[in-house]
Order: C-alpha cells, then sequence, then structure tokens
C-alpha cells in the first residue's frame, strides 16, 4: 500500500532534480529548496501534514554538537535535547524577509501516521524576527513569545522513527493566537497544525525541515523495494559519493515531551527511512557533479 506511492513520488523527486540540476547548474539554494520539496513529499509529509509546501527559503537547523542538519538526517534523542539555531536563506533576491514569523516543531510521528489525530508540539513561538543582513539570515528563536518553549524530542520506546517537522511561518499583522495556544509557556501537548495555522490566520510556509528520531534500537533490515527503488535512481546513484546518514539508535530515556499519536506500521517507516537514505546518497551526488 506505501510502496506505489513511494516509488511514483520518488520518481518524480528524481525527474525534478534532475531538472533543477539543468536549469540552475550552480545554485545550491533553488537546488536546496527542490530537495526539500522532494524530501517533503517523499516522507510522507506532504500532503499529510501539510497539503502544500513551497518554501521560498532554504530553513538551516542547527543543534550544538551536531551543526548544520540535513533534511531527514537521524539524531538521537541526546542530540536533539538543546535549543536548535535556526538561519534562512531565500530563494532569490526578490524574497522579502521582513516582518515577524511563527517557528513550530511538530512531530508527524512514524510514516504513515494519520495526521488528522495532531501533532505533538515541541516548539512553538510567535513573532520571531529574522536578521536583515547577508545570508544566511538568523532567526532570533528567543524574540517573540514562546507559547510553548522547546523541547526536544522523546518518542515512545519502539514507536519507530518520528518525523520531526520544524516550520518557518509568516505571520502576518492580523494573526491572531487561537485561545489555549496564546500564552507563553503552555506546556507541550498534542495540537492540529493545520487547524492551528487556519484558525489564527499564519500566512505560508516560508521555509521548513525535518529530522528523524528513534527511541530505541532499529532492528528492521533492508526491505526488497530498495531494489526497485535503486533502478529508479539508477543514474544519480551511478554517480553518487559519500554515504547517506545513518539510522537513528537512541536509547536514551526520554525526557521531556509527549510521545506523538503513532502510527501504523513501523516497518514501512524503516522501509521509507532507507528509501530516503538511497535519496539522500543521490542528492550528494548531485552536489560534487
Ligand atoms: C538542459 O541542458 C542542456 C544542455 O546544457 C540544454 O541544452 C537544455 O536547454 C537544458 N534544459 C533546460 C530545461 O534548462
Ligand atoms: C524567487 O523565488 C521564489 C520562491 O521560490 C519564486 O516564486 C520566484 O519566482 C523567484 N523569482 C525569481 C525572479 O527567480
Ligand atoms: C541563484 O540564485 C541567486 C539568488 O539567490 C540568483 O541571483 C542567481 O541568478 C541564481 N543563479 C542561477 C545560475 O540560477
Ligand atoms: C532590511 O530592512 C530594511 C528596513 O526594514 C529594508 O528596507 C531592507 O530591504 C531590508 N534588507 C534586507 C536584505 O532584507
Ligand atoms: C548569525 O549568527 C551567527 C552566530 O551567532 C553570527 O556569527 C552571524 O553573524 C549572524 N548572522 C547575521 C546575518 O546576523
Ligand atoms: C527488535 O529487537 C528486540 C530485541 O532484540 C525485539 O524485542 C523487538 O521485537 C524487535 N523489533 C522488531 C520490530 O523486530
Ligand atoms: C561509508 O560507510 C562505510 C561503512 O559505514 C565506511 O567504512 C566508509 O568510510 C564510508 N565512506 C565514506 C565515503 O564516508
Amino acid at each position: 500500500m506505501f510502496f506505489a506511492p513511494v516509488v511514483l513520488s520518488f520518481a518524480l523527486a528524481s525527474v525534478k532534480l534532475v531538472a533543477a540540476q539543468n536549469s540552475t547548474a550552480s545554485n545550491n539554494t533553488a537546488l536546496g529548496i527542490e530537495a526539500i520539496e522532494a524530501h517533503f513529499s517523499q516522507a510522507g509529509l506532504v500532503p499529510s501534514l501539510l497539503a502544500t509546501f513551497n518554501p521560498s527559503a532554504v530553513l538551516t537547523l542547527s543543534y550544538s554538537g551536531v551543526g548544520d542538519v540535513s533534511p531527514g538526517q537521524a539524531l538521537t534523542q541526546q542530540q536533539v535535547q538543546p535549543v536548535p539555531g535556526l538561519s534562512v536563506t531565500p530563494a532569490n533576491s526578490s524574497v522579502e524577509i521582513s516582518g515577524t514569523y511563527t517557528i513550530v516543531m511538530a512531530d508527524a510521528g512514524p510514516v504513515g501516521t494519520d495526521e488528522s489525530q495532531g501533532q505533538t508540539r515541541h516548539w512553538l513561538v510567535n513573532g520571531a524576527t529574522i536578521s536583515n543582513g547577508s545570508s544566511p539570515l538568523n532567526v532570533s528563536t528567543d524574540s517573540g513569545v514562546a507559547i510553548t518553549k522547546y523541547g526536544g524530542p522523546a518518542p515512545a520506546a519502539g514507536s519507530g522513527p518520528h518525523r520531526y517537522a520544524i516550520l518557518l511561518f509568516a505571520q502576518p499583522n492580523s494573526f491572531k493566537a487561537p485561545d489555549g495556544l496564546n500564552t507563553a509557556g503552555t506546556p507541550i501537548s498534542v495540537f492540529n497544525l493545520q487547524d492551528y495555522v487556519k484558525n489564527s490566520g499564519l500566512g505560508a510556509v516560508v521555509a521548513g525541515t525535518y529530522i528523524t528520531v528513534a527511541n530505541g534500537a532499529d532492528n528492521s533490515s533492508i526491505p526488497a523495494t530498495s531494489a526497485v527503488v535503486s533502478s529508479t535512481l539508477s543514474a544519480p546513484q551511478a554517480t553518487g559519493s559519500g554515504n547517506s546518514t545513518t539510522k537513528a539508535s537512541g536509547s536514551g530515556s526520554g525526557s521531556s515531551g509527549a510521545p506523538s499519536p503513532t502510527g501504523s506500521s513501523s516497518a514501512a517507516g524503516m522501509t521509507i527511512a532507507s528509501v530516503q537514505n538511497v535519496f539522500i546518497a543521490a542528492l550528494a551526488g548531485l552536489f560534487f557533479l
């Protein structure tokens, strides 16, 4: 049930990347935007968490002790405890970065999670500002109002690799924080991202990325679908250098944070995690062409 859409979106992603490479050969920002769009589709975040995702900037997430994180990178619970740094690189000079923004980190659970059940909200800042200078532009994560202070991911043991989306929304003047999420220091809880965006009048997602964090040993084996995926990607894969990121093996005991509602098949999540690794390897290859 998962495999057909995965392979399809994967094939589309490959086409998009090749096109991006052809027309904007040396533009890593343009490629970065194509890549993150492909990542969100391929990881199932679009359309289930976000109906659409057309960012106008690349979001760079950085954890102390880890450095800059690549889209979908698997991190351990320990690695994601500090408040991360965020910066944005606009797609081009006509993208205006000004005004206020809302930062959200939401646990979309393992691949296949029914997002209509909501997401655990690990971070929610209204009124964040972005430095006005040379790229990359720093997001001031301690400006604005921390409705929910950053709380590092702590998925339930054995619930598989959870996808944590970090999103930067334009926050227009007409934005109004909805009841229940209008007070600084509101604890981590489950909310519904799409309802929040709709009810508060938030603008478009300007930039976003995601990470994966699992709690417990990942003892899945490479699934049979990998052959299909390899052939889909044969050209970029052949030139790919560099290894993909490895799976998380976070085993620390959880600290803050309630687990998200867990999804259906964690086996499907594993499959997609390995698909994603091939994808990242292929992408790395493109950058080195
Ligand atoms: C792709 O690259 C080829 C050769 O450089 C060029 O002729 C063609 O116009 C490019 N296509 C696009 C869509 O940029
Ligand atoms: C700049 O980037 C935005 C967002 O990706 C895009 O919609 C727009 O067409 C781009 N403008 C130019 C002049 O390239
Ligand atoms: C790359 O993006 C920049 C803006 O960030 C733009 O000015 C430039 O024309 C782009 N280069 C190419 C080769 O598309
Ligand atoms: C910085 O802010 C000023 C005033 O708000 C604005 O005119 C200018 O275009 C901004 N520069 C950049 C690079 O966004
Ligand atoms: C962004 O933050 C880094 C580290 O704090 C700093 O070195 C850099 O100058 C900042 N960049 C801008 C554009 O403010
Ligand atoms: C993983 O291994 C542990 C112990 O070795 C076992 O209890 C668990 O059921 C395994 N999980 C899966 C998904 O195979
Ligand atoms: C690739 O991974 C293998 C095993 O994990 C490692 O031995 C090798 O050094 C890696 N190669 C690169 C280029 O990172």
